[in-house]
């Protein structure tokens, strides 16, 4: 057992987000040892990392069973979709993250799309296909350019957004028949094209509340200017300058409110964080998606600046008494995290090189984790797409931003790649 009267807490996962977490986490008195599965090399420098994967969730019941933690932080969308929340809850143990039920809202856009229609919360109309001929009767039936959309978990690539009615056809045929995103592509949502600026807001939730944190702007794209293909995410920086007072407020009437309300009349015992990503539009914002978990890399920006133990936070959501804490950020510190990337990614990529230069990053800059891990000679090296998520702070957007850079300048690693562009606003959609 950790030391006496502090919590022995289980993460799982192993990207940069969870190191975020893991690192505020152990900021927090009430925290003893942390175990993390299967955690990563940044990790590993201050949790015991135990190496189950995140979506083997006997390992990870046989792992908590063992350990016993009093809290267990669920990271990823994949466990959670497979019940990791509701295994250990059986096995009489405290979780963050909500329970396969409340999962669908990320791991099915059918499911989303039905209970945000049916609690009259503003998002793109749709209809939804379970046949391909079907499909192809209705290609256009929200005009062009054409939102398809696999049902199911695609790892952020199962939307196409086609331009005509040639490249919607290849869209079926690439859902339904080949069925590149596999089980996910069984069922495909079209939708209206939504126009304007894309934003996300995550909030801490539960029964009692839906509580929005600071902002953060993530980066998408791979490329600088908003160009290439979608990543998981190549930075973010907080807070985003996107969001006004006004449209924080329309988004906690029009849509917060209306999703606990939501939750409460369809029996969602949601309990964890939901990540709402929204189009703002000239109608007002409205929702493209929900996740159920932090963002990456958003996390890393945003919990640096969280001044609230997150520990009592999570310890409020499990306890459905997240209405009853005052949560507090340092509005004086901006950050700016720039996501390294391996060469290729998100297409295939390289594992195993050598990282350079992490000891020589400026003060003032903190690098996360994603994909590294310990070669056999104890060196740290690459082993994923997203490698690490180098963090700037400071009093200005400005000042994080340069101390990320200057971080990343002394960092390399074979066919290194990130965006130069972390911080600059664009209109993604108009
Ligand atoms: P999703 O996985 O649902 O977040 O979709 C991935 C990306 O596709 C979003 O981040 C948007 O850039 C884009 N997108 C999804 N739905 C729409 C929509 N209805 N209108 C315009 N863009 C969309
Ligand atoms: N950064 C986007 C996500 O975590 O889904």
């Amino acid at each position: 057992m950790g030391d006496a009267g502090k919590n022995k807490i289980l993460i799982v996962g192993g990207g940069g987000r969870e190191h975020a977490i893991a690192w505020k986490l152990a900021q927090s008195p009430k925290v003893g040892e942390i175990v993390c599965a299967p955690g990563n090399a940044g990790i590993a420098g201050f949790c015991r990392c135990e190496p189950v994967s995140a979506e083997d969730i006997p390992g990870l019941a046989a792992l908590a069973e063992r350990e016993r933690p009093g809290l267990t932080v669920i990271g990823p969308e994949t466990p959670l979709a497979l019940g990791l929340t509701d295994e250990l809850e059986a096995l009489g143990l405290r979780v963050f993250g909500p329970d396969k039920n409340c999962a669908q809202l990320e791991a099915s856009k059918s499911f989303t799309k039905a209970f945000l229609a049916r609690h009259g919360i503003p998002t793109a109309a749709y209809r939804e296909y379970t046949d391909a001929d079907a499909l192809r009767k209705d290609i256009g039936v929200f005009g062009f350019p054409m939102v398809l959309k696999a049902d199911g978990l695609a790892a952020g690539k199962g939307v196409i957004i086609a331009e005509g009615r040639a490249a919607a056809e290849a869209a079926v045929r690439e859902l339904m028949e080949t069925r590149a995103f596999g089980a996910a592509g069984d069922k495909v949502v079209v939708e209206e094209l939504l126009r304007g600026t894309e934003a996300s807001m995550l909030c801490f939730a539960d029964g009692s509340a839906i509580v929005p944190m600071e902002s953060a702007q993530d980066y998408k794209r791979v490329f600088d200017g908003d160009e290439g293909p979608n990543t998981g995410g190549m930075g973010a920086y907080s807070p985003s300058l996107l969001f006004d007072g006004e449209t924080e407020r329309r988004v906690a009437e029009e849509i917060l409110l209306p999703t606990l309300e939501g939750f409460k009349a369809d029996g969602l015992d949601f309990r964890g964080v939901l990540f709402v990503g929204l189009m703002l539009t000239a109608d007002g914002p409205k929702v493209i998606e929900f996740n159920n978990r932090f963002g990456d890399p958003e996390t890393q920006s945003v919990l640096p600046r969280l001044k609230t133990d997150l520990y009592d936070i999570m310890e409020a959501v499990c306890g459905d008494r997240l209405s009853q804490l005052p949560i507090e950020w340092d509005e004086t510190l901006k950050t700016a995290t720039v996501v390294m990337a391996a060469g290729g990614y998100p297409g295939a990529y390289q594992k195993g090189d050598a990282i350079h230069g992490l000891a020589g990053v400026p003060d003032g800059v903190f690098v996360f984790h994603a994909g590294t891990a310990f070669s056999e000679g104890g060196e740290i090296v690459t082993n994923g797409g997203r490698v690490l998520g180098v963090l700037g702070t400071g009093k200005t957007h400005e000042a994080a931003r340069e101390n990320a850079y200057a971080g990343v300048s002394k960092i390399s690693f074979g066919g290194a790649g990130y965006r130069k562009d972390i911080g600059v606003v664009y209109n993604t959609r108009q």
